[in-house]
């Protein structure tokens, strides 16, 4: 079967990237081949981590795009150019218009490191912390015209136990991350995700959530 081209969006550390670039190459079977990542962050690590691992890579520069519509067009241009058909943002700091959104309506996927509703925005597990839950997690979300609003494809929660510090929660997190978005894409790449309305079901074989620390 030829696989579905995703285009993973970062503008940091890409360790969602890797998770996904890795699960690419070692997973028999797997659905997707990773045809372009794209940046709004020139010195992205996610960048250089495409190039390492040979994976096409483009930095869009927003400046020189001028506004967000001109922005989401050059994105737009790269992703026909090599006909990407699914998008997962992994870390991406920019909002997508809603022309883009449309374009690509459920076939963009997010990944958050919290239980949405709660804590959307850019501090979500620093939000958490001084809130004092006692549980958070993370989200993968299908990605609408809001902020961290879309449809929920799936959750796992963290927990935040007495003796952890911001920086054993983020790495527990983060480890979540990392099991849960692969095992999530590739269930859409391979057309198992349905969305009705703000509903998302997953036929099976159901997602494996990673052990609940
Ligand atoms: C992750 O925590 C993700 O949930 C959030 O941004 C962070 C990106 O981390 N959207 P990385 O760049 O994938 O390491």
């Amino acid at each position: 079967m030829s696989k579905v081209k995703l285009a993973v969006f970062a503008s940091g550390n890409g360790s969602n990237l890797q998770a996904l670039m890795d699960a690419a190459r070692s997973r028999p079977g797997a659905p997707v081949e990773i045809a372009l990542v794209v940046s709004d962050r020139r010195n992205a690590r996610a960048l250089e981590r495409a190039r390492d691992a040979g994976v096409d890579a483009v930095y869009i520069s927003p400046k020189r795009a001028g506004g967000r519509a001109e922005f989401d067009a050059a994105a737009v241009r790269e992703l026909e150019a090599r006909g990407v058909q699914l998008i997962a943002l992994a870390g991406f700091m920019r909002i997508l218009g809603a022309d883009f959104v449309r374009r690509y309506e459920n076939r963009i996927l997010n990944i958050h490191p919290s239980l949405l509703p709660a804590f959307p925005g850019t501090r979500a597990i620093q939000d958490a912390w001084e809130h004092g839950v006692k549980t958070t997690g993370v989200t993968v979300h299908y990605v609408d015209e809001g902020v961290d609003t879309g449809p929920i494809a799936a959750q796992c929660p963290t927990l935040i136990r007495p003796n952890d510090t911001i920086e054993t929660l983020t790495a527990k997190i983060h480890a979540v991350e990392h099991a849960l978005y692969p095992q999530v894409v590739f269930a859409a790449a391979e057309g198992r995700v349905r969305v009705h309305g703000r509903l998302v079901t997953i036929k099976p074989p159901a997602i494996q959530l990673p052990p609940v620390r």
